[in-house]
């Protein structure tokens, strides 16, 4: 194995090797810049300004496409959470999926999209009665029911035969980050499964007049590995379905299905999923005499991560006894995750290689814990003025950014066929300044 092969499995970012399955779909090096939907990012980054999201469309097109090809007989629910963008919702209804929201907020840019209500789900450990009477309103076709109080709120508002799910906690440990684990007891969502909360909940539904209950629900965490942990959810859903007494005609699955990261994590088995879900599915039906119900999966960051690319221009080098600190002109407000998760990036300079040395890219905001990436390589004479590509940008970064010290959110560009045009303009101090009183 060359240097050149080496350094990039082991974290480096040296020119002209690009990572494996990071970046979007046909991303490639030209003459030390890096082409992504056929356009050059220092052309993206002069005409959009820094910090910048750049959007493959057609990344995100193919995934959604790969979900319908590899599961036909699913429903693909986009969870609109991961990017909410109301382009990106019209781009994945064209492809054949459904939208998942979690507020009305959610709901707004779905019907902004023209999203029709009929493959709409809505979620959410809380709603109020805004996002209920919205989504009644707009006549979503399933609502996710997350409690006693919310069975009854929503029966009394609900006029006619509104679809429910109800979500559960199977109990199933998805070997996850602590923060984005959703199906192991002891959390807010769902009704577990093991007090019997659940099959209260479906009893619930039952016996209101203006309910009708469809199917269950649960969603085990997210930045999921392992198909076998979604195979145990089927196992207990299952076994639930049939202590029911009632039809049960859909099971959603949720989402979770990871995305690689960094050099050497691989992306989520889809095929692998397909088969031992179906399979698992089938048998414990077979087992338990229940009809087989349709699934339903729900993948928002396995769909739009690796899609998005974060562009940074270095504003200063700090050289330090022990670390070098490249700091650039976004940060905690554009990307919480390594914050919140100690999620880690892979950190690419483009226009040159040269001898990487390790350094730690911070941000721009007033805290010692903002910091994107640690302990990645860039050529040893980064300066200020350099331009920087974080892949693995499209989820949930939009979606978690946030005006800290009032630095104003980044535009999120799409790219596509040589193409560029914003769906989400950068934000202004005009903007900043229209909600103060
Ligand atoms: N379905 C439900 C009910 C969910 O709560 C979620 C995500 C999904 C589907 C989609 O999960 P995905 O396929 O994207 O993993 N902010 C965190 C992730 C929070 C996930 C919340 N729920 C992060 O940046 O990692």
């Amino acid at each position: 194995m060359t240097l050149a092969e080496l350094l990039p499995s082991i974290g480096c970012s040296t020119q002209p090797v690009l990572e494996d399955g990071l970046w979007p779909d046909g991303t490639r090096v030209a003459g030390g810049d890096l082409l992504i939907g056929g356009l050059p990012v220092t052309q993206l980054a002069a005409r959009f300004g820094t910090p910048c999201q750049v959007l493959d469309e057609r990344t995100v097109r193919g995934r959604a496409g790969a979900f319908r090809e590899t599961l036909p007989e699913a429903e693909v629910v986009f969870a609109g959470k991961s990017l909410p963008c109301p382009e990106v919702y019209r781009w994945v209804a064209d492809e054949g999926l459904s939208l998942d929201v979690s507020s009305a907020g959610e709901l707004a840019l779905a019907r902004a999209a023209g999203f029709p209500a009929e493959r709409i789900v809505l979620h959410g450990n809380v709603k109020s009665s805004e996002d209920l009477k919205a989504a009644l309103q707009y006549g979503v076709s399933r609502i996710v029911v997350d409690s006693f109080d919310e069975i009854a709120q929503l029966g009394a508002l609900a006029t006619h035969g509104q679809k429910v799910m109800v979500r559960v906690t199977p109990g199933v440990d998805a070997h996850t980050h602590t923060k984005i684990a959703t199906g192991v007891e002891d959390q807010k969502f769902g009704f577990s499964l093991a007090s019997g909360a659940a099959l209260e909940a479906v009893l619930r539904v039952v016996e209101q007049p203006s309910l009708e209950l469809v199917g269950l629900h649960c969603h085990i965490g997210s930045q999921v590995r392992r198909v076998a942990s979604y195979e145990e959810a089927v196992r207990r859903m299952v076994g639930l379905i049939a202590s029911c007494g009632t039809r049960i005609s859909q099971l959603d699955l949720g989402g979770g299905f990871c995305a690689p990261y960094r050099p050497g994590e691989s992306a989520f088995d889809l095929f692998g999923f397909a088969q031992r879900v179906r399979g698992t599915l089938n048998y414990e039906c077979a087992l338990h005499r229940v009809p087989v119900p349709r699934l339903l999966v729900e993948p928002g960051r396995s769909i739009v991560a690796n899609a998005g690319v974060t562009l940074y221009r270095v504003c200063a080098v700090k050289r330090g006894a022990t670390r070098t600190f490249v700091a650039v002109d976004g940060g905690m407000s554009d990307n919480p995750r390594p914050a919140l998760y100690g999620a880690r990036y892979a950190v690419r300079l483009i226009g040159r290689g040269g001898k990487p040395s390790p350094v730690t890219v911070v941000g721009r905001h007033c805290e010692a814990g903002d910091v994107l990436a640690e302990d990645v390589p860039l050529p040893g004479d980064v300066h200020a003025g350099d331009l920087l590509a974080v892949p693995v940008t499209g989820a949930y970064h939009h979606a978690l950014a946030s005006n800290y010290n009032q630095v104003c959110r980044p535009p999120v560009v799409a790219v596509a066929g040589g193409v560029a045009r914003p769906v989400v303009r950068r934000e202004t101090e005009e903007d900043l300044l229209r909600r103060y009183v």
